[in-house]
């Protein structure tokens, strides 16, 4: 069975709630394929007006984060039980930015996963190498280990529906991509340790994007390799151009 691709914008800290449903208005005729799942990932104040701007179309609105309490004494933070209520599905966790900015490990990363499925949300995992780790030759063992410990205690049923974005750090916000080479590579190293730790099935039906400086230009062959089923879009997805992604 084929694989549905999945195009997901990360719009980051970027687009105030007003900004948010101009942009979704400018971007729902451009992005408009029965065959790709279209989702925006948005900060959560503009999650409801971005929903209600998407309304009937086939964008689906996720979240950026989301904590792994289901409610209480944390100030600041999303539960799961809120983004299900304003009607998200995906919530990206683990984002390379997360883990340096926000002190994120793989084992909240672990936490945040078992409770996104716990909610029926679909997580968008996040993994990736540095530059030093791709030039030390490491690159496979690192992605392995991040994978490895998301995934502790998920089972094969909830495994099948993740998507994994593949997202090398050195290219993310530099304009410099992976080759599709690289990329494939890497998807199918993910691919094969899903296999290991489940089974064939399983890493059949898990998505596996790539991120990372994808654009316009560049998609369509990064598309086109066998193990890289969608796209984690940040810069390129605050633009018309994304339309042209969705369509690559
Ligand atoms: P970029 O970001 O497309 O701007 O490189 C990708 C991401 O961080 O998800």
């Amino acid at each position: 069975m084929a694989r549905k691709k999945i195009i997901a914008g990360n719009w980051k800290m970027n687009m105030t709630p007003s900004e948010a449903v101009a942009l979704v208005n400018t971007l729902k005729p451009l992005v408009v394929n029965d065959d790709v799942d279209v989702v925006f990932c948005v900060p959560a104040i503009d999650i409801i007006p971005a929903m209600e701007a998407a309304k009937g179309t086939n964008i689906n609105i996720g979240a950026e984060n989301m904590y792994f309490e289901e409610k209480g004494a944390f100030t600041g933070e999303i539960s799961p039980a809120m983004l299900v209520d304003a009607g998200v599905k995906y919530v990206i966790i683990g984002h390379s930015e997360r883990r340096e900015y926000f002190a994120e490990t793989d084992e909240t990363v672990n936490k945040k996963i078992l409770k996104a499925f716990e909610h029926g949300l679909t997580p968008i995992i996040c993994c990736g190498e540095s530059l030093k780790q791709r030039e030390q030759g490491i690159t496979i063992d690192w992605i392995r280990q991040q994978i490895k410990i998301a995934f502790l205690n998920v089972t094969a049923e909830q495994a099948a529906t993740a998507v994994i974005a593949y997202e090398p750090i050195w290219a993310i916000g530099t304009g410099k991509t992976a080759t599709s080479d690289q990329a494939q590579e890497v998807c199918k190293g993910i691919r094969d340790l899903i296999a290991e730790m489940y089974d064939a099935a399983t890493a059949e039906a898990v998505r596996i994007q790539y991120g990372g400086s994808m654009n316009a230009g560049n998609a369509a062959e990064l598309l086109a390799k066998p193990d890289i089923d969608g796209g984690l879009i940040g810069g390129a997805s605050l633009k018309p151009d994304f339309g042209q992604i969705v369509n690559a």
